[in-house]
């Protein structure tokens, strides 16, 4: 006879019973050079250093398991090089800053910030080795105070990604770097698991954030050419609360308000951060990223930039720096996503329906990085024809009375209504964009839902041109 699950008898105490091994997931957890996840990560650009970060000396690094040097030169252009150098292997971090590229310490090679060998100051003359070899060099781009790095293949190397969150206008960007010792899954994870959010940041030690959070969200997950965005709603009275959140694999987010006033209407709101989850190794990770500060989003200015930068940002639990007892007493995300292990392993967990997120993550990641090995290059944000690449992040809220029996379809209904009006206007520059969504919504706020349905189940792909 079949097993049921109600004749299933779990055995008490049973520690001993339990498998003690921990697998790693190979396939994805492994960053550096010549792993399969490491190699679809390089196809992308990663941000790797605030530029208040980098000051008058050369600073080692390390980035995808690789360690580099990085500096500005005397002109003002950044540098990023493998660490050692093509000579004998002296740290390029005694290196002496030069007018244009970084002289060795040791035998005095000096190298252009592409790589080339400009001197070999010992040789003869006629020393064919500054023609014959490179230092290993990477290309750089700095935007806002931050600065990126694309370390794969120079032949597919993909235009920088510029997202519309980092043109807006009337916006402060204020860049943030926090550390976490453990591997880069478990700190991405987070932003495509929106359960945990009613637990950890309200329910289980008190609301860190609003007392709205408390609510189990209504979650539509949708799936893009570049990774997901799913809407993240609750009801609020007679508001519904829709929060938009993007996670573009490999490693980028960007969700609502940091800080909300969910007690009016509000078309469009613009993700609180811009974040990319950047591998140190396998068992580092950074989290690099920039706050928006600006009126429309955050009218009352509850957000502190001055509490933003290297190692802080001016929200809950993001790290290390509290108090063992009080991380203990009200934990955050940083001991959530640190406490799972160095490497946790998947084949331990038992996820559950709330998962479902992670799960079409992994899935879509693995599907990935296989296609990547079998020779097929992974799709990357670019902006087209100049324009920024559009995304979702942020909040919109609506006046939706509770007005029928089932008000979680309704939300659903609601959201689905959001996620159209926000992908079909992808398009537009911000200003029309904004115009379109509120045009397109508002008739649900004047208690019209009449319309609403036919975009239920769609699948949803941003209009990225006119
Ligand atoms: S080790 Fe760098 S110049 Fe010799
Ligand atoms: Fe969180």
């Amino acid at each position: 006879m079949a097993e049921s699950a109600t004749n299933i008898q779990p055995i008490t105490f049973s520690g001993y019973y339990q498998p003690k091994d921990r697998p790693v997931e190979e396939l994805t957890a492994r960053v550096g050079p010549d792993t399969p996840c490491g190699e679809y990560l390089r196809r992308f650009w990663h941000p790797i250093l605030l530029s208040s970060q980098l000051g008058k000396r050369p600073l080692a690094i390390r980035v995808l398991g690789e360690d580099l040097v990085i500096y500005r030169d005397l002109s003002g252009d950044i540098g990023l090089l493998h660490l050692h150098c093509a000579h004998r292997g002296a740290s390029l971090e005694f290196g002496i800053v030069a007018e244009h590229g970084i002289r060795c310490c040791y035998h005095g090679w000096m190298f252009a910030n592409d790589g080339t060998i400009l001197e070999t100051p010992g040789e003869p003359a006629t020393s064919p080795h500054k023609h014959r070899y490179c230092q290993g060099a990477y290309p750089v781009v700095e935007y806002q105070d931050l600065i990126f790095a694309y370390l794969g293949p120079p032949e597919v190397r993909p235009e920088f990604p510029l997202f519309d969150t980092m043109v807006m206008p009337d916006n402060r960007m204020v860049p943030y770097i926090i550390h976490s010792p453990c591997n880069w899954q478990q700190v991405s994870e987070n932003s495509m698991d929106p359960f945990h959010v009613p637990f950890l940041h309200t329910r289980v030690s008190g609301a860190q954030f609003s007392e709205v959070f408390a609510e189990l969200p209504i979650i539509e997950y949708h799936e893009t050419a570049l990774g997901f965005f799913y809407t993240n709603a609750r009801r609020v009275g007679d508001f519904i609360w829709v929060r938009m959140h993007d996670h573009l694999v490999p490693n980028f987010s960007q969700n609502g308000a940091i800080f909300e006033n969910v007690g009016k209407v509000r078309y469009f709101g613009r993700a609180g951060l811009t974040r990319w989850v950047v591998p140190v190794d396998d068992t580092n990770t950074f989290v690099l990223a920039w706050r928006h500060f600006n009126d429309r989003d955050d009218p009352e200015r509850m957000g502190r930039p001055e509490d933003v930068g290297v190692g802080k940002t001016d929200f809950y639990g993001q790290s290390g720096g509290r108090p063992y007892e009080e991380r203990q007493d009200q934990p955050g995300d940083y001991e959530a996503w640190c406490s799972l292990g160095p490497i946790t392993s998947h084949a331990r967990e038992h996820l559950a329906t709330t998962d479902r997120g992670i799960a079409m993550l992994r899935r879509r990641l693995k599907h990935e990085i296989e296609n990547l090995q079998k020779g097929i290059e992974p799709a990357r944000p670019t902006p087209r024809d100049g324009a920024a690449i559009p995304t979702v992040g942020g909040d919109t809220i609506l006046r939706v009375p509770k007005n029928t029996e089932d008000d979680t379809q309704l939300i659903r209904d609601v959201c689905s209504e959001v996620a159209a009006a926000y992908t079909e206007t992808g398009h537009l520059p911000d200003a029309a964009r904004r115009e379109a969504i509120e045009r397109r919504l508002a008739p649900l706020n004047q208690g019209d839902i009449s319309g609403i349905n036919p975009d239920r189940g769609k699948v949803f792909e941003f209009k990225t041109v006119a």
